[in-house]
């Protein structure tokens, strides 16, 4: 258990030397408990459609110069394909939220995945009904990414832009997942305007305390066409506590996440990667032990532009690059649907 002291001694630590030992302590956790896998997940972004209004996400309803789309259910089955021919064990089906997706379309994708390719399939859809969930479930989901993006109930309300929540919805939701039966992840997104040293540090604590199995944590990206991105960029003096959008800041929080989730799976990020030109191998050395290659096939990978991407990092999204760089590690692709480790039997 890492105490709240503890974690913010390590947030606040500039000397390189001194994190040099937190990169080493987070790379054996993860070492011990994960292993050497490198689990694989194809991302498929299969529809940008959003009716949410979030002020950090470029995808946002009211970002109405954005040409939407939505993959056909043949589309999405052969970027599953390609996941299947790369030997991936799983994959991601993400999209922005919207409450007008047949489920009867989607869990009828889900079966065919799991029945052609016996991919793991990890859904990351938003906020959906409990009847809505139940019956991915039952199509054979196995997974649900849900990021909080910050526990801080203040924080959370200014950045969806909602008012008057008495509790975090998607940290209650949440647990209803894992009632359900999925296997749950959950994350933040790091530097956010006005997110501190101290809600950084009970967000990890809280990934402790839910036990997740997945948990995502990414740079926060200013994307220039939303309300947070211009105030972001407008700003002119840090606020007080003010935490950074940093790689280096995220490299911490990777590594504290491990520390406190000896066994969950964790992403190096593609926001990681999309701020820094080693951004993967600074996350799979510092306690990650995830990668999710992009399978989503142009012209609508670009058009899932949540954050402005910056087009040098190209690396970041190419298969092969990906193994090499696993390699270089001397790490190893995972080999099956690299689900949660439980160990001593049982939770
Ligand atoms: N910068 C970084 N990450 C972002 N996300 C959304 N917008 C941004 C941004 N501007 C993240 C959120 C969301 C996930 C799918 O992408 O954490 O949950």
């Amino acid at each position: 258990m890492l105490s709240r002291n503890e974690i913010l001694g390590w947030l606040r630590k500039r000397n390189p030397v001194r994190l040099q030992e937190l990169w080493e302590k987070a790379d054996a956790v993860r070492k011990a408990n994960v292993g050497d896998a490198v689990h694989l997940r194809g991302l498929i972004e299969f529809s940008n459609e959003c009716v949410r209004k979030c002020s950090y996400c470029g995808m946002n309803a009211s970002n109405y110069r954005l040409t939407r789309y939505c993959l056909t259910d043949d589309e999405i089955v052969a970027c599953a394909k390609t996941a299947f021919e790369r030997g991936y064990g799983s994959v991601v089906l993400q999209s922005g939220y919207n409450p007008e997706i047949p489920m009867q379309w989607l869990g009828d994708i889900i079966a065919q995945i799991k029945k052609s390719f016996g991919l793991a399939v990890t859904l990351s859809i938003g906020e959906r009904t409990i009847s809505e969930l139940k019956h991915l479930k039952l199509m054979g989901a196995d997974r649900y990414l849900l990021r909080f993006e910050t526990s801080d109930l203040g924080l959370y309300q200014k950045i969806k832009l909602q008012k008057n929540l008495k509790s975090h919805p998607r940290i209650r939701l949440l647990q209803t997942l894992r009632e359900l039966g999925y296997e749950i992840g959950g994350g933040i997104m790091i530097g956010l305007p006005g997110q501190t040293y101290s809600m950084v540090a009970r967000d990890i604590e809280l990934f402790q305390k839910l036990d997740l199995d997945m948990v995502g944590v990414g740079p926060y990206i200013p994307h220039p066409g939303t309300i947070l991105g211009k105030q972001f960029l407008m700003a002119e003096e840090n606020i007080p506590g003010q935490i950074p959008n940093s790689a280096l800041f995220t490299r911490k929080v990777i590594a504290l996440t491990r520390l406190a989730c000896p066994q969950s799976n964790i992403p190096a990020t593609t926001a990681l990667a999309n701020i820094s030109s080693n951004g993967f191998i600074i996350g799979l050395r510092s306690g990650a032990n995830v990668i999710m290659p992009n399978l989503t096939p142009e012209p609508f990978r670009s058009l899932y532009s949540i954050y402005p991407t910056t087009s040098n990092h190209i690396m970041n999204y190419n298969h092969f690059d990906i193994l090499d760089a696993i390699a270089q590690l001397n790490r190893k692709p995972g080999t099956g649907h690299g689900g949660r480790v439980k160990f001593p039997a049982g939770r």
